[in-house]
């Protein structure tokens, strides 16, 4: 017997916070009897588990990378017509959705699953998965700035958390500079916010690692399924563990 919603997010159905909403919601049911308690337990071999009437299947797992252009919203819809993350995996059959989410203006690395539970995980504070940035800036900011965002900076929301950052490309006249920049938190605007608070506006941004994993190569627009040993680095990131020689990859070191 397990907990519904850790069944619900496994399956792929949205992400475990998501499942318990909806169980609160009262549109879960288990062998027919619709289940509201967040406690609630099942067995995922033997009960027929329906949301909104219906039958919650175990469907294989998906884990796709997307190398995600500007201009495209990280959402698998938009009332508006905008383009979506969605127009770029017409031929998917699984219903995947995006770990976190890249700026409208944001291009690079977005990884997409039916595994809601290791999505939950990812994205959560509490694990730390790094993500690294390359941040075209407005001016060149000192290597004084650099520390600064590295030790932590004062936003609206609060001290960001440790983090680093590292020239990649300087212009000769000064104009603007490449910053390799890896966090471990994922608020909103984040990294736009950093740079904008030491004032070298963010005028380019690029997503290039996500827990260890990098593009290598994928073009903008494509995507494609991640191998076996990526699913497992991503799994351990996900538990905020690993071998040291994993958190080393994962860390760039
Ligand atoms: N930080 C940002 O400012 N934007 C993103 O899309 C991701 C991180």
């Amino acid at each position: 017997m397990e907990r519904l919603q850790k069944i619900l997010a496994r399956a792929g159905v949205a992400s475990r916070r998501k499942c318990e909403e909806l169980i609160a919601s009262g549109r879960v049911a288990v062998n027919g009897r619709v289940v509201t308690e967040l406690g609630a337990k099942a067995d995922p071999e033997r009960d027929v588990i329906t949301v909104s009437g219906k039958p919650v299947d175990s469907q294989p797992k998906v884990y796709l990378m997307f190398n995600k252009p500007k201009g495209v919203i990280t959402s698998m819809s938009d009332p508006g017509g905008r383009p979506v993350v969605k127009d770029y995996l017409k031929d998917v059959p699984a219903r995947v959705f995006p770990v976190g989410r890249l700026d409208y203006d944001t291009e690079g690395l977005l990884l997409l699953t039916n595994d809601g539970e290791l999505a939950y995980r990812l994205t959560h504070p509490k694990h730390g998965v790094p993500k690294t940035y390359h941040a075209t800036v407005k001016g060149v900011p000192h290597g004084t700035a650099l520390e600064k965002l590295a030790s932590g900076i004062r936003l609206e929301d609060g001290m960001t958390a440790p983090a680093e950052a590292e020239y990649v490309d300087v212009d000769p006249d000064g104009r603007w500079a490449t910053i390799s920049i890896t966090i471990r938190e994922g608020r909103k605007r984040q990294v736009r916010r950093m740079f904008d608070a030491i004032g070298h506006p963010v005028l380019r941004l690029k997503r290039v690692a996500f827990a260890g994993l990098t593009l290598q190569g994928l073009k903008r627009g494509k995507y494609r399924p991640l191998t076996e040993e990526e699913i497992a680095l991503l799994k351990r990131a996900a538990e905020g563990e690993g071998t040291r020689r994993e958190r080393n990859i994962r860390d760039g070191r």
